[in-house]
This record gives structure tokens, sequence and C-alpha cells, in this order.
């Protein structure tokens, strides 16, 4: 059987760094606060105006490109995973796809949040298994620090999360024992309103409940997308109740972890690195204490960067290859969980 592999990894972090004291210039929170809850130390935060979603996400493709050996013309399909695009239509793949110079190739956007970097792994797996392309360009790329409620009234949120793309190249693999073993795709959007952004929307408060609220007051026809007491009563920023996303992301995390183990006859005892998306340090070591696994098997790095969403797994899977601790023949397992809910997993052979 035909397997993919990755071929080429890439990372990109803007280089302003906002330590959690900085935070408490815009904000009524503390460092103690914030290390406590997630473990996140510092965050990095895109340059405002010189630098976007997309203009992140080339950069590390550039390095993932470079590492697998091709050039961009070479790229035939390309698969873009973000929350914060660059515009609300066309997605970012066309706009990297034209700043890259490629071919008149497909590009297609995920929006899955946490675990769309995974989704798009799975999507180039398959597109690669099938014979139909052969350099896939996967990325995942944030510009949260644009779209935050940065006073006290966002501060459970807005201290969470980061900027930064990750890219992977994904080619047909030589050795058929190695490469993306499987991919395993959830959602239930039972809670789908528990973390998300409900506007700009068409909504209209359909799914009417204490949670899912616009202002439509001084809207008229043709304005109910977004309206100024929106932003008044800043109903365009994201919302989470962060308790019952953790208690979910606890459960839902290890169990599909499992199943990919399962579904290859593993144990948690052969992955040699999990690589989870960085949502919370303690989501994480709650995996890792549920699973058993040492230290050693789970690459953390949400102390420096914070949450990236989609650009989480790769931004943390380059890291620990450029680290050294992904080597050729290891067991890495990639999860993610996030709004949706959507969760996956991948087990690699790398
Ligand atoms: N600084 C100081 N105080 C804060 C902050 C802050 N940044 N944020 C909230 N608080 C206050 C609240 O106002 C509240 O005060 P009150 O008791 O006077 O009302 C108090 O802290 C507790 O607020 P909670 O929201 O209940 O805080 P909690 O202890 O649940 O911690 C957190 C919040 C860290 C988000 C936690 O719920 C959590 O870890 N949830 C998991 C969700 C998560 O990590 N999501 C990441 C993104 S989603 C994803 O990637 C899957």
């Amino acid at each position: 059987m035909l397997r993919s592999k990755i071929a080429g990894m890439g990372k990109y972090l803007p280089k302003n760094v906002f330590t959690n004291n900085d935070l408490t210039k815009f904000m009524e929170t503390s460092d103690e606060w914030i290390q406590e809850r997630t473990g996140i130390k510092e965050r990095r935060y895109a340059d405002r105006t010189g630098e976007t979603t997309t203009t992140m996400a080339i950069e590390a493709s550039k390095i993932a490109i470079e590492r697998a050996g091709i050039t961009p013309q070479d790229v035939d399909f390309i698969i873009f995973a973000t929350l914060s695009p660059d515009y609300f239509f066309p997605g970012c793949g066309v706009l990297l796809q034209r700043e890259m110079n490629m071919k008149e190739i497909g590009a297609m956007d995920v929006r899955n949040q946490c675990s769309g970097f995974l989704y798009a792994l799975s999507v180039a797996d398959q597109f690669i298994k099938t014979g139909m392309y052969k350099n896939i360009l996967v990325v995942g790329a944030e510009k949260h620090s644009f779209g935050l409620d940065f006073s006290t009234r966002g501060r459970n949120v807005s201290v969470i999360f980061g900027d930064g793309a990750g890219a992977a190249v994904l080619q047909p693999s030589e050795d058929n024992s190695r490469g993306i073993l499987s991919t395993h795709l959830h959602s239930s959007g039972a809670h789908a309103e528990i973390l998300a952004q409900y506007n700009p929307g068409t909504h209209a408060n359909h799914w009417m409940n204490e949670q899912v609220v616009a202002d439509f007051d001084e809207a008229e026809i043709g304005e109910m997308f977004m309206s100024h007491s929106m932003i008044d009563k800043a109903q365009l920023f994201p919302t989470m109740d962060g308790t019952s996303v953790f208690k979910i992301a606890v459960d839902k995390f290890p169990a599909v972890i499992l199943e990919a183990l399962q579904a290859n006859n593993l144990q948690p005892t052969d992955i040699k690195l999990l690589v989870p998306h960085q949502a919370n340090l303690r989501i994480s070591q709650f995996i890792q204490k549920k699973l058993r696994l040492t230290d050693d098997q789970v690459k953390n790095n949400i102390q420096k960067y914070g949450n990236t969403t989609a650009a989480s797994i790769p931004i943390a899977l380059c890291e620990a290859w450029e680290e050294g601790r992904v080597k050729d023949g290891d067991l890495i397992c990639l999860a993610a969980f996030g709004s949706g809910f959507t969760w996956a997993s991948a087990l690699i052979r790398w």
C-alpha cells in the first residue's frame, strides 16, 4: 500500500515576545494566575501591519519546501488550516499560492480550529495514498493577536493564545512500512457554542440560548452580519467556557490517542514522542498521566508560544525534529482537540 510521509517541516514565530507581565499593562491579570492555570510564560504576536496569517505561513512553508528538497513550483496541492484568515473570504490558500508563485494548483482552506492541522494532514494523506498528488503543502497558521479582547473582560481567552505558523510537505513514502500509519477524525456539535466566535455570522440568533446572542437593535436589512452594537458590546470576540472545555478535552484526547494505537496494534509505551495540540499545559499533563507517558515522550512548548490553534502541532513537531527528538523509525503520535468540538489523531512511523 502506498503511504505518505512528511518530507520536510518548517515553522515561523514572530519576533515580538509578550510575557505575562506585559499583558498586565492591558488587563487585570498576573504572571502567577496565567502560569498556574495554563503553563504559559510568554507568547509571540505578529507585527500588527507587517505580518498576516498568510505571510507567516509563507515563511514556514519556504523552510518546509526546502527541507523536502523541492521548489514551490513542485507543490501540487495546498491545504491551509486557520481560524484567523487574512480575509473572511477568499481563504489563505490562494494568497499563499499567489505569493509563492506556485502553479495554478488546487488550494483548500480548512476551518477546524485546534484540530485543523490534523484534519488537513488526513486529507493530504488520502490524496497521496490514491496517487493523485505527489507534493502536498499542509499549513497551519494563526494571527490571533488581531482578534482578541485585550481588556479585563476578555482575559480568560486572550491570555491563552499566540501567533505563529507551521508547515509540512507530504510526499509518497518509498518504504511502505514508514510514513503516516493512520489518521482518526471526530466531531460532536453538541457543545459547538462553548468555544466559539459567533460573529460575524449568519446565525441571526437562530441557535438562541443565553450563550449565542447578537445585538441587532440597530440593524436594518443588510446589516445583520455585523452591527455597531456588536462592536460596542464586544460580541465580535471569541468566547469560551474554559471549565467545560477542560473536562471534555481530558476525556477525548486520551481516547483518540488510544484509538490510533489500537488501530495499529501498538501500546502507549511504543510512542517515541506524543505531540499534542498545545491547548493548555495542564491538559497535556493530564493526558501524559492518564497514558503513563514519561516526560521524554511528550513535547510541550506552550510555555514559550501560548496556544497557536491550527499552528500548534506543526510548530511543535518541527521544533521537536530540530531538537533531534524525531528520528527515522520513531513512532510519533499527533493529537488534537478543539472548538466544534472536533478532535483527531495521527500515528506516524517516521
Ligand atoms: N487573569 C486573572 N484572573 C482571571 C483571568 C486572567 N487571565 N481569566 C479569568 N480570571 C478570573 C475569572 O474572572 C474568575 O474570577 P471570579 O472567580 O472572581 O469570577 C476566576 O479567574 C476563575 O475564572 P474561570 O474562567 O473559572 O477560570 P478557570 O479557573 O476555569 O481557568 C482556564 C480558566 C485557564 C481557561 C481553564 O478553564 C482551562 O484551563 N480550561 C481549558 C480550556 C483551555 O485551555 N482552552 C484553551 C483553548 S481551547 C483549545 O485549544 C482546545
